[in-house]
């Protein structure tokens, strides 16, 4: 998905108009997840006769970003300032067409060093774990034990209800964050965010026509079910990607730490005592020691005693003895 966009620059025929074009084209880039790889020399010359001028190279999460912010607002009057103060011969290369796995190139690819503070990661893992149970429990109930078609309402309906809490409060905390720094992408997570609502909506449906069904149709709803929940589960998949591997190290580029960490811990805030109890449940079971370890650590200089007790007992249900020990052990060394 890399796309890589080259510039030579042969001449410069005003060069306080692209003292101006410098000072302010990085923050436009940015806006649109691109990073420069190489900014004038040194270089070497390995084959043939082109000896560049002054090569910039720049480097954008797609193709269709990079033309995306060629094109754009924040960026036309500053190609018609270079234009206006120098001359230059640009390509745009897409990456995609060296890859055999696009998604396999996408990930690996991510600039996770990048990342100073991780705004999805434990949420993230939580969410998927849910999603990957439902489906499995889906796959393998009886469809005609009503008591365990009822308990699977009620788990996919709980699931569903912090997807959308945690959509709204992306929306409502993370967006004014994004949109300020990554406009575009912003509005990339808006269409999602949007496309997903209708996803949960028919599962939803789903749900709600299964207890309605009798005899063959009862089984053949289920079905539908397994199938409907792991359609959703694929694009929410996607879509936690965009978020991680796209916005997650653009935004860190983007923006200063303390913007970050504020508009985290006011998504935190905002979350109410019964939907963090939910959170916790996913996420505890789908952590490594060490992430386990920085959450707890993290909510227990943030949290009153009672409602710490209460997060170490939903750790104490979630994990096995020897990892709920570790867990102890980790926070008594912080
Ligand atoms: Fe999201």
């Amino acid at each position: 998905m890399t796309a890589y966009c080259l510039w030579d620059v042969r001449e410069i025929h005003d060069h306080d108009a692209m003292n101006d074009y410098v000072a302010r084209v990085t923050e436009t880039v940015t806006a649109f997840g691109g990073a420069y790889v190489v900014i004038g020399g040194p270089w070497q010359i390995v084959e043939g006769d082109w000896h560049p001028a002054y090569p910039v190279l720049i480097e954008f999460p797609s193709l269709e970003r990079a033309h995306e912010w060629y094109s754009s607002e924040l960026y036309a009057p500053l190609r018609d300032l270079r234009h206006a103060a120098s001359t230059s011969d640009a390509v745009f290369f897409d990456g995609t067409a060296a890859a055999t796995d696009p998604q396999l190139v996408r990930s690996s690819d991510a600039p996770l060093a990048d990342v100073c503070f991780d705004l999805y990661r434990d949420v993230h893992k939580g969410i998927r774990h849910g999603l990957f149970h439902a489906i499995e429990r889906a796959g393998h109930l009886d469809p005609f034990d009503d008591v365990a078609l009822g308990e699977q309402r009620n788990r996919i309906e709980r699931l569903l209800h912090l997807l959308d809490v945690h959509a709204a409060h992306e929306d409502d905390y993370l967006g004014p964050l994004i949109e300020r720094h990554l406009p575009v992408l912003a509005a990339q997570l808006q269409r999602e965010h949007a496309e997903l609502d209708a996803c949960t909506g028919e599962v939803r449906r789903q749900l709600t026509a299964l207890g309605c069904l009798t005899g063959a149709d009862r089984r053949f709803g289920q079905h539908r079910l397994y199938l409907g929940l792991s359609e959703f589960t694929a694009a929410y998949l996607q879509h936690q990607t965009t978020e991680e591997v796209e916005v997650l190290p653009a935004l860190n580029r983007a923006a200063p730490l303390d913007e970050l960490l504020e508009a985290n811990a006011a998504l935190v805030a905002a979350i109410s005592p019964g939907d963090m109890d939910g959170y916790m449940r996913l996420i505890v079971p789908a952590c490594n020691p060490h992430d386990l370890a920085e959450l707890y650590g993290a909510m227990r200089a943030g949290a009153p005693d009672e409602a710490f007790a209460g997060l170490l007992d939903i750790a104490r249900d979630g994990l096995d003895q020897h990892a709920y020990d570790r867990l102890a052990d980790d926070l008594a060394r912080a």
